[in-house]
């Protein structure tokens, strides 16, 4: 059967992904962020998935405000990288894993979760900046990402959007899902977005250390408790756009220790501010 190895969890911050693509991680303002990302990725590269379960945000490429699916998963064989502002990223495309995304469907759907399935969508920073972060820039002669990946978007742009509980319930169900799934794949799911940060109005450029760090010790030793905190006050403390951090009780909710099993091992943690506007978050768990 396949098995959920482990959690990993990152901000997504678009200048994070152009200061790779424009040679800029060595510059003063860059060195001690990517310097963060180091043990994560060394950490990657001894721990390489078959599959990325990937839950991020699309921020109006894919889906514009024409059609807003709160959970939406990508059935397709690939994806093509694209962006808004600095434009698609010099970055491979993804490849899918239709056949465990399909399986995933079936099984999610049918423990009560209203899916969205995917079979045509491009990718913007929200899921190819984690990529880069965790897996590295791709050699220019072998131009792919690690591994295939299972894009899994969420609605936390348009109000109204899905509440802690509701992404830590999903979790779960997706672990039953992809614990069913008859190959020994081992996959990891992967929560991306935050940390705090507004991008809007008069508080545009607010940072929460405090909140930040505290939310990172509850990820790790009490999700059930944080789970149960309302959307307002990811809004109210972390900034309109911190209520990105509902993603990530997407992939702890899939974790062992929320059906029995034993609490993760914290493989890294990293925090740093600011990355443009934007305090960023790095987190990986392991199953036991
Ligand atoms: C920034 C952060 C985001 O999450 C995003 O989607 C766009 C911009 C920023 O900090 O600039
Ligand atoms: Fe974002």
């Amino acid at each position: 059967m396949a098995k959920i190895t482990a959690s990993v969890y990152t901000s997504h911050v678009p200048a994070i992904g152009a200061a790779i693509d424009l040679g800029k991680t060595h510059e003063p303002y860059w060195q001690p962020l990517f310097a963060g990302y180091e043990p994560g990725k060394k950490w990657f590269k001894d721990n390489k998935p078959d599959v990325i379960f990937l839950v991020y945000n699309d921020h109006a490429t894919a889906f514009s405000l024409e059609m807003i699916p709160t959970f939406a998963i990508g059935t397709a064989a690939e994806y093509q990288p694209a962006d808004e502002g600095w434009g698609p990223r010099p970055v491979p495309k993804v490849q899918g894993h239709p056949e465990l995304a399909a399986h995933i469907a079936q099984s999610v759907i049918q423990q009560d979760f209203d899916l969205t399935i995917v079979n045509k969508m491009d990718v913007d920073h929200g899921l190819t900046v984690p990529l880069s972060l965790v897996c590295g820039t791709p050699d220019k002669d072998k131009f792919e990402w690690p591994c295939p990946v299972i894009p899994f978007a969420v609605n936390v742009v348009q109000y109204p959007v899905p509440s802690g509980r509701r992404c830590f319930e999903l979790g779960k169900a997706i672990r039953k899902a992809i614990e069913s799934y008859d190959e020994p794949l081992n996959v990891q799911i992967w929560g991306t977005g935050g940390m705090s940060h507004q991008l809007q109005g008069p508080r545009a450029g607010l940072i929460n250390k405090a909140w930040d760090n505290a939310f990172l010790d509850e990820m790790i030793a009490s999700p059930e408790t944080l789970a149960n905190k309302p959307h307002i006050d990811y809004v109210r403390e972390a900034g309109s756009e911190g209520i990105e951090l509902v993603m990530w009780l997407i992939a702890r909710g899939a974790m062992a220790d929320t059906a029995g099993g034993k609490a993760p091992k914290v493989a890294h943690r990293f925090y740093h501010v600011p990355a443009s506007n934007t305090a960023v978050g790095h987190l990986i768990l392991e199953n036991q």
